[in-house]
């Protein structure tokens, strides 16, 4: 996939969104900086880390013909991928903590942005911004923040890192109706973080309980055990997993 690299931007995603809009006829790209002024984590929040050390970069992939349905077989697959660039290189105790932060020994080492163009009933491109914290030694204030060099004490070729990511994610993208939503929850599931244990879950109101994480629905909604009310879904914006 053509990679282009850029010393600073706001955010990666947020410049192929402007790039796309502006021209639809934009095929496949990734867009990768050395540093983002104003990355953007899920939920409204700031995504920061330090200047090159890291990857901070985001693919556009056009001409999709995916129902709007699929939004979460996208999302899943794109997690289940970079899991999968991450066991190659032997990153211990991997999982991905709903709906796709990267987990390795329990510390967040990435995060996933993904924002697509809808049109209708149809996806016709998306934008997939991978935060990946890989050189960095250090989180000041982000206990539960670590990188690749701090689980395995080595430091990793960002260029080369990024090339087998981006390549990777864009041939899922083109198999993706090879894949069955069974197969793909079945192996999300596999690697979800807190799966049938008793977690402590926070909603919007700031209220807590405890509930037993049972699954994900094909629709992406987390599926949760209480004692009080049986099983329930929520969507991403209804819920926090605590942990
Ligand atoms: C999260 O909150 O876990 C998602 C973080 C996603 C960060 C990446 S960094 C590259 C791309 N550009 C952005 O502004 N955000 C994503």
């Amino acid at each position: 996939m053509r990679i282009i690299k850029v010393n600073a931007t706001d955010s990666t995603n947020s410049f192929l969104r402007e790039m796309y809009r502006e021209n639809p006829a934009t095929q496949n790209l990734c867009l990768s900086a050395y540093e983002q002024t104003k990355g953007r984590g899920q939920k409204g929040t700031l995504w920061q880390c330090e200047a090159g050390k890291n990857l901070t970069s985001s693919l556009l992939l056009t001409r999709l013909k995916l129902g709007v349905k699929q939004q979460f077989k996208l999302s899943a697959m794109v997690s289940l991928t970079v899991l999968e660039v991450l066991e190659k290189l032997s990153i211990p105790n991997l999982k991905i903590k709903w709906p796709n932060d990267i987990l390795a020994d329990n510390f967040k080492i990435g995060g996933i942005l993904i924002e697509n163009f809808l049109k209708g009933d149809k996806i016709h491109a998306s934008i997939i911004g991978i935060g990946l914290n890989v050189n960095q030694e250090k989180f000041d204030n982000l206990p539960k923040a670590g990188s690749l060099q701090m689980l395995t004490g080595k430091n990793y070729d960002l260029e080369r890192l990024l090339e087998t990511l981006a390549d990777s994610i864009e041939k899922k993208f083109s198999l993706l109706n090879d894949f069955s939503m069974e197969d793909v929850l079945k192996d999300y599931h596999h690697n979800l973080f807190a799966i049938h244990k008793v977690s402590t879950f926070q909603l919007p109101s700031g209220k807590r309980f405890s509930g037993i994480l049972r699954g994900i629905d094909e629709d992406g909604r987390l599926e949760v055990l209480t004692e009080a009310n049986g099983l329930e879904k929520f969507e991403v914006k209804q819920i926090k997993l605590l942990y």
